[in-house]
């Protein structure tokens, strides 16, 4: 028995999320969250032959907290998505009132629930969650994500590419740490299940890191003014979310790389700090997840060099980023009455 609610449901990424979480037979509940259209979207939905029952609400009389009601995971795609010409800046300036609004919505009606946070900046949003939900005294950090789902997919298809056989790409498995947004997203090719070809060395390693790295943008200019990856990113949310639903119903060993507070785990977060030379509150690591969330983080293991000088690259900027989430919230609060449940 497992309540899914997704926040943000009517939205490109929303739609297909939440059709691809109908589709999974582990969710017996689908809650929709969105300003507009959750209605049509939830009595679409609850037309196909799976166990969840789909319900959709809108913001007036407590719409968003009856949704949250019950909810044991709750992913965030709500927001707006990145435009041609607009920097991870502007989108946060919309996007951290967004966050700060359906966080406060979770602290009160599902205080226990498994959050994973799709809305960007995520360096930057995960740190709002958290934050918020420190306010209200709910905060546990072994049960908020960052999805850096898309990160992996890319690297697990850019992979099968090179090689040159697109049915390996299931199959291909890149950890990719750091963040997620351009040079804080660190693929460790070293580790792919799949060797690369000895020729993907020098420019060729750098450009297909680089294509890791900015395949949002590729998507983005594509799409000529249409929004960023939703399709991919649906598909993506429902893989990592999916897993975190196998390991609430039991299932062993499950890892998958994601966006944490390093406190969830004190000695894999010592470790991992040990590693990177520097104290950061969030960091993208394989994580290995159980019935509560996370239950270990796992350390970089062996890495190349040139993957340590992308590690360090990307060091300075995950401090800003989290900063900035950090300090939204703390100016958010300044002038504002204490929270209370
Ligand atoms: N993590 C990733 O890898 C990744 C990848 C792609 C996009 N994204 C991010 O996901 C977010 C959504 O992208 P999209 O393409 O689906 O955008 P979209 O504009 O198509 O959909 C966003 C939805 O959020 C809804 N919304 C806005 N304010 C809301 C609120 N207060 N409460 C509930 N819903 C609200 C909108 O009505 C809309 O339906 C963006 O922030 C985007 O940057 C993340």
């Amino acid at each position: 028995m497992v309540k899914a609610v997704v926040l943000g449901a009517a939205g490109g990424i929303g739609q297909p999320l939440a059709l691809l979480l109908k589709a999974n037979p582990l969710v017996t509940e689908l809650g929709l969250f969105d300003i507009v259209n959750t209605p049509g979207v939830a009595a679409d939905l609850s037309h196909i032959a799976t166990p969840a029952k789909v319900e959709g609400f809108l913001p007036p009389d407590d719409g968003l907290l009856k949704a949250l009601k019950g909810a044991d995971v709750v992913v965030i795609p709500a927001g707006v998505p990145r435009k041609p010409g607009m920097t991870r800046d502007d989108l946060f300036k919309i996007n951290a009132g967004i966050i700060k609004d359906l966080a406060t919505g979770i602290a009160k009606a599902a205080p226990k629930a498994l959050v994973l946070v799709i809305s960007n900046p995520v360096n930057s949003t995960v740190p709002i969650v958290a934050e918020v939900f420190k306010k209200f005294g709910t905060f546990d950090p072994k049960r908020l994500f960052g999805v850096t789902t898309l990160d992996v997919v890319r690297s697990s298809t850019f992979v099968s590419e090179i090689i040159g056989d697109l049915a390996l790409s299931k199959d291909v498995v890149v950890p990719v740490v750091g963040g997620h947004s351009g040079v804080t997203i660190v693929p460790l090719l070293s580790q792919s299940s799949h060797s690369l070809p000895s020729s993907v060395d020098g420019s060729a390693y750098d450009a297909l890191v680089n294509r890791i790295q900015f395949g949002g943008d590729e998507v983005v200019k594509a799409k000529n003014g249409a929004g960023s990856a939703t399709l991919s990113m649906a598909y993506a949310g429902a893989e990592f979310a999916g897993k975190v639903i196998r390991a609430l119903n039991g299932e062993k060993g499950i890892i998958a790389p994601t966006y944490v507070n390093l406190s969830a785990d004190a000695e894999g977060g010592a470790a991992l700090t040990k590693e990177l030379g520097q104290e950061l509150a969030y960091f993208s690591s394989n994580v290995e997840l159980g019935p509560g969330g996370i239950t270990k983080i796992n350390p970089l293991g062996k890495i190349t060099e040139k993957e340590a000088e992308l590690v360090k690259a990307a060091i300075p900027e995950l401090v800003k980023n989290i900063e900035t989430g950090v300090n939204f919230v703390a100016e958010a609060y300044k002038a504002a009455e204490e929270p209370r449940l």
